[in-house]
């Protein structure tokens, strides 16, 4: 049986993940994926999730099964985190998910379930595995204009044109802050262009929001999302705790379904359950159990969203520093975009070449798309990428 199997497309962004182990050199900066490091180059644990922990340790008294949806204080933190009322209660289906990846795998099972002929419509480019997974379920799929390599930019203009092809009962997958790979993102008043086009096609916009409060911050992060969920009549939001709590490996996920009325929102919640019995039955609970600890109790609240500004403010001094380098090693503004781009990402738009000319000569490692992850920089490494960044003729 097992060798009538084949092999497997590598995710470019894990690929990097292991050669990066691989090189002996001590002077290797890896860039590549999506991980927040301090400046020693440590993923910490946030002060507010060890807390939890010690917590959960000494409260908790049985690890018997959840609900299928999972923890429902978890849930109800989590829809008030992302959507803070915008959306009547009544008419959201909710579960606990493995990770924003499951959410997204999910809401894609969701689809293919209730709409096998939709299309699902993909920016250009986006993150690999949405295409992948959109593959491997068999589904339709197109992409549409996202970023400009000249401005590095938002190409408005072709987004809103590609878009006019939609059709109704599509989806329109957008990435509610953070854009990755390329660290691009709508303003909010492209936003309300796009819901109103999505409004006047019937389509179905479906949100995945990964990186809140890596951005402009943890409200702001949530605004466009909130803005689409109040002015749509259904709308998936998968949303991710991986990076803003810190907690990768616990695969901690929600998958969101806004209905237009409380019994189709009893109806796919029926299904989100369903999803996750027959996927991996009870979703995972550490992660979530910690999550609601931590929305749950106003100090431990306060020394996570403390932690998380941190986080983000430092990304946005290694942004401002390495635009400065450039700036200065170019005499030229052709790299400001990198302080204006916001999340863990930019994609400095350069040919795969010139990525691997930086890998080979200089030990660079990002993505093969040119995506690089800030925050794997710090004050030292940030003119040693900039002055490779220039050598390679970027
Ligand atoms: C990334 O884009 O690097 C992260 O989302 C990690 C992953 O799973 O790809």
């Amino acid at each position: 049986m097992l060798e009538h199997l084949t092999e497997q497309p590598a995710d470019k962004i894990l690929m990097l993940m292991q050669a990066f182990r691989d090189d002996p050199r001590d002077t290797k900066i890896d860039l590549g994926v999506g991980v927040y490091k301090n400046a020693d180059g440590v993923t910490p644990v946030m002060k507010a999730v060890k807390a939890a922990e010690k917590k959960i340790w000494e409260e908790q008294e049985s690890k018997s099964y959840t609900s299928l949806a999972g923890e429902p204080l978890y849930i109800e933190g989590m829809i008030k985190l992302v959507l803070d009322g915008a959306v009547d209660r009544s008419r959201i289906g909710a579960v606990t998910t493995p990770g924003g990846t499951g959410a997204i795998r999910q809401a894609m099972e969701l689809i293919k379930k209730t709409s096998p002929q939709a299309t699902v419509w993909v920016s250009n480019p986006t993150w690999p595995n949405h295409v992948s997974i959109l593959n491997y379920l068999g589904m339709r799929h197109t992409a549409y204009s996202y970023f400009n390599t000249e401005t590095r930019d938002v190409d408005f203009d072709a987004m809103m044109s590609d878009l006019a092809g939609v059709k109704a009962g599509d989806l329109v997958l957008l990435h509610g802050c953070c854009h990755n790979p390329t660290g691009a993102n709508l303003t909010l008043g492209q936003w309300k262009e796009v819901v109103a086009l999505i409004n006047e096609k019937g389509a179905v916009p479906f949100i995945d929001l990964a990186y809140q409060g890596f951005g402009d911050g943890l409200e702001a992060d949530a605004l466009a999302t909130r803005l689409v969920a109040e002015n749509v009549g259904e709308c998936l939001i998968a949303a991710s705790c991986s990076k803003n709590f810190g907690i990768y490996r616990e695969r901690t996920g929600i998958l969101m379904a806004i209905a237009r009325d409380a019994a189709t929102a009893k109806l796919s919640q029926g299904m989100l359950q369903f999803l996750n019995r027959q996927n991996y039955s009870f979703p995972p609970d550490h992660g979530a159990r910690v999550v609601a600890t931590i929305l749950g109790d106003d100090a431990l609240r306060q020394m996570w969203i403390d932690e998380l500004e941190e986080t983000r403010l430092s990304m946005l001094t290694l942004r401002q520093q390495l635009a400065d380098e450039l700036k200065r090693l170019t005499n030229s503004d052709r790299f400001d975009f990198i302080a204006k781009h916001r999340g863990m990402f930019s994609q400095i738009g350069t040919t795969p070449e010139k990525v691997e000319v930086m890998r080979a000569e200089s030990g660079i490692y990002m993505v093969s798309d040119s995506r690089l992850n800030i925050a794997g920089l710090n004050a030292t490494t940030v003119p040693l990428l900039a002055k490779a960044i220039v050598d390679a003729g970027v």
